[in-house]
Order: structure tokens, then sequence, then C-alpha cells
């Protein structure tokens, strides 16, 4: 038996050097007892020695397991510091592994490193500094209660956000104080450490207020989005009352006027509103989808756009990449920008659903086209995305998004090549068809007259925009 005590629950440089030694000795991973500080270990192992030399020149570690084990191993699970112990032995015999996502291990683990993204995500879309005066200087303190040992691993996050503010992040296993110059630990805390009320972050609040939408109220779902352990530490919620309140004028032709009052107000922060929504939508648990995929994948592109062009979900390549139309659809869809004189970078590239929907098929994931509840849980995103990009023009490229963007089963056939307007006031819209149609035409002529097709429906499109 082999004991390997790590000196932090999150310490991945240890267990990496620890698992290199055990690697260049052989050892199976079932002689090997992992443990934390001073736990109880098995008293008759003996102590491995990290070895600094590499495995040899023939095993390079792929760089997808760096980057799982990297997360993996911040999730509480006792088992995972064995488990990736076990796949690392492992993807030395069987080149390719990894990239295997049906391999139950790999499953195991990437399901850890998915709950891991999720509660980095949820600390830093959730987590509200209060104002304290200390010795008449301005700190800021936060309480949060992460679900895994994901704080150190979040620090250089909070302290570029907020590189400027001398702030304290109180959690019970661990406590950052930042001083504008550095950045230190202490032991845990409890909540009553930190201060409660006058939460400073006045941007969330206007940022909220821009993005309610009345016609969508629905608290439960608010509930859901934000769980409820992290709603008493928010100052937005406090506005909901008031936001219901005013609800009905704002429906009856008020809501685009008082959003534009609201994104005045962000100023130069939409980008920021932006990011924080995209923050909070890496964490969505909305439908059964995010269970299965790998991450959510978000809208991509400037939010000073002016065209935004809606597919219907993430593939299999977008849902390991994290990006929108990166695979095959995508490639279609960029050579039709590039012949309709568009660039891509200057446009917003979204989907109606944000995660992959999917039926495993042996090693490949089969694409499964989402419902009408799925298309609707996720139209709280787009929705979202559309009141801070506000387009000129949408585009939806295929039935999903028209449905999404719609709210009602529209037909490509006959919408096609018209403008078209969105509901609540959303501004213009166009409806061509999915690129992946495009890809699905059996004969060439066909392949060649449908794109072009779609190359004119973009060039509409752009002419609109203009
Ligand atoms: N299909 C889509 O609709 N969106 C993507 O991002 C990729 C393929």
């Amino acid at each position: 038996m082999r004991l390997v005590t790590l000196s932090a629950p999150d310490d991945f440089d240890a267990w990496r050097d620890a698992a290199r030694g055990l690697l260049a000795d052989s050892v199976p991973a079932e002689d090997v007892v992992w443990q934390v500080g001073a736990e109880a270990g098995d008293l008759f192992a003996a102590v491995a020695t990290p070895r600094a030399d590499p495995v040899g020149p023939a095993f390079k570690v792929p760089r997808a397991f760096l980057d799982l084990a990297r997360n993996a191993i911040l999730h509480r699970d006792p088992e995972r510091f064995a488990l990736l112990y076990t796949l690392l032995a492992r993807l030395r015999r069987e080149t390719g592994l990894i990239e295997d996502h049906a391999d139950p291990l790999v499953r195991r683990l990437e399901g850890l490193a998915k709950h891991v993204r999720r509660d980095i995500h949820k600390m830093r879309a959730f987590l509200r500094f209060r104002e304290v005066i200390d010795d008449g200087t301005s700190r800021y303190v936060a309480w949060f209660e992460p679900d895994h040992h994901i704080v150190r691993a979040n620090a250089a996050f909070f302290v570029n956000r907020f590189a400027s503010m001398h702030w304290s992040i109180l959690t019970p296993e661990v406590s950052l104080h930042w001083d504008g110059a550095a950045l230190s630990e202490g032991p845990g805390a409890q909540k009553s450490d930190a201060p409660e009320g006058d939460p400073i972050e006045e941007v969330w609040k206007t940022y909220y207020a821009s993005i309610f939408n009345p016609a969508r109220v629905k608290v439960s779902a608010m509930l859901k989005e934000m769980p409820r352990k992290y709603w008493k530490n928010m100052p937005e919620t406090a506005l909901v009352p008031q936001l219901l309140a005013s609800a009905q004028a704002r429906e009856s032709g008020m809501i685009a006027k008082a959003r534009d009052e609201a994104r005045t107000d962000l100023g130069g922060n939409s980008q920021i509103a932006w990011e924080a929504l995209r923050e909070e939508a890496m964490g969505c648990t909305r439908c059964h989808l995010y269970k299965p995929a790998t991450q959510t994948v978000f809208g991509q592109g400037p939010v000073s756009a002016s065209i935004m062009f809606v597919g219907e979900q993430p593939g299999d390549q977008e849902d390991l990449a994290g990006q929108p139309f990166v695979g095959p659809a995508g490639q279609v869809f960029d050579r039709a920008l590039g012949e309709a004189g568009i660039d891509r970078g200057e446009t917003y590239v979204t989907n109606a659903v944000k995660h992959f929907k999917f039926e495993p098929r042996g090693r490949r994931r089969i694409h499964a086209k989402p419902d009408a509840g799925e298309i609707e849980a996720c139209r709280w995103w787009i929705d979202q995305e559309q009141m801070l990009v506000r387009p000129k023009v949408t585009v939806a490229l295929g039935a999903t998004a028209a449905r999404s963007l719609f709210g009602k089963v529209m037909t490509i056939g006959r919408e096609r090549g018209r403008a078209l307007k969105l509901p609540d006031d959303g501004g213009e819209a166009w409806i061509t068809v999915h690129p992946s149609y495009l890809l699905r035409l059996p004969d060439e002529a066909a392949r060649v007259s449908e794109f072009a097709r779609f190359v004119e429906d973009l060039k509409l499109a752009k002419a609109a925009a203009a």
C-alpha cells in the first residue's frame, strides 16, 4: 500500500506530482490510499515520496485529461483522487480513452468536473458584497457557501473583477482577503461573521431591472434559476415586488421604453451585464438537458452587434468546445456568411437551446431535436440576450429558432425572404433555413441551389441591418 497525503482538498499540483511518481513505479490504483491533511489514512501504508522525474517520453498526458482533472479534483467526492489516478493509469495503455465519453470512468469524472464548473459559475454569479467601514476605509465582505472546494480556484476571477476594492470572501472552509495589491488566505468563517443587508452592487439591480420581462414572470422559474439558498444574499430579489407592481404599466406599451432607459443607466456596462448573464447561464438547470451535456453553450459575439443569428442547439462539437457553430453546420454557415459579405466577428451568434440534446449510440452522441418544453425553458436566455444586444436584425436559422423567437410554430417556406416583427417590440426578424439542412440534401444540384438561396437570405438580412 502507498499512502499519499495532500495538504489541501484542492491541491492539484501535489496530486499530479504524486500520481507521476506512482505511475513511474507502476503502482496499481488499488494499492494507493489518498488522504487530505491529517485525515485518518491506512496506518500500515508506506508513505509515497513524490518523484520529480516524468513517467517517460512514451507517455504524454493528454491536455484534455489535465483540464478534466483540474476541475474534478475540486469535487467533494472523497474518491476523486483515486478515480483520477485510475484513469491516468488506463490512459497510458488506452490511447484515445479520454475521448470516449461513453466509458463509465470518463463519464463519472466528467460528471464531477461538470458539477464543479457549475459551482464555480454559481459563486461568480450569486456572490454579493456588502460594504463595511473599517478605520474610515471601505471594505467589502461577502459570504458564500460553495458545494465543492472551488474557492481558491475562483480567487483570480474576483481579484480581476474587483481589483480596486478591498474585499474579503468568507466561506465555511477558507476565507480570501484582497487589499488591492495582495491576496491572502485565512481560516473558514461563519455566516454571522459577514454583514447583512445593503449590498453595494447597484449595477446588478439596474441590470436586473433591464432584463425583467413582466410578460414572462414565473416566480418559480426565477427561484429555480437562482437557487433558493442564494436568494437571500442577492440585491435584485429585493426588486422583484416593485418590478411586479409596475409590470402592468410596462406591459401596456412601456416595455421597450423601460428597457431602453435601463440600458442607458447601465452606460458602458452592457458588456458586464452580458458577462454576468453568461456566468448565470453556465449554471443553468432550467430543464433536464443540462444533465448529460458537457456545458452550456452560450451566445458569442459583441453585444454591440447589429445582427443576431439564432440556431437550434449546440451539436457534438459545440458541446465540447463551448462555442456555437464550430462543427460541420458551422462550417457551412461560415462559408455562406463569407459569400454574403458578412464578418462573423461582428455578429452575435447564439442558439435557441443552450445544451446539446443527444441520444448515446455506442461511442457516438446522436443529435436529438429539442421539444417544445425545452425550447420554452431556454427562451429565458434568448430573451435576455435579445434585450442586451438589441440587434437591429435577428435571423432565425431554421424552425426551432423561429419557434423560440416568435413563441409559436412558423412555417419557413411561407415566412422566408421578408422582414417580420418580433413580439414585444424585439425588432426585425428574418427566417431562413438551418445550415445543417443544406448538409442533409441528397443531391449535389439541390445543395448548390439551396446554398445560393441561403446566401441570398443572408444578404437580405445584411442589407436590413445596414
Ligand atoms: N447547429 C446549431 O443550431 N447550432 C450550433 O451551434 C451548431 C449546430
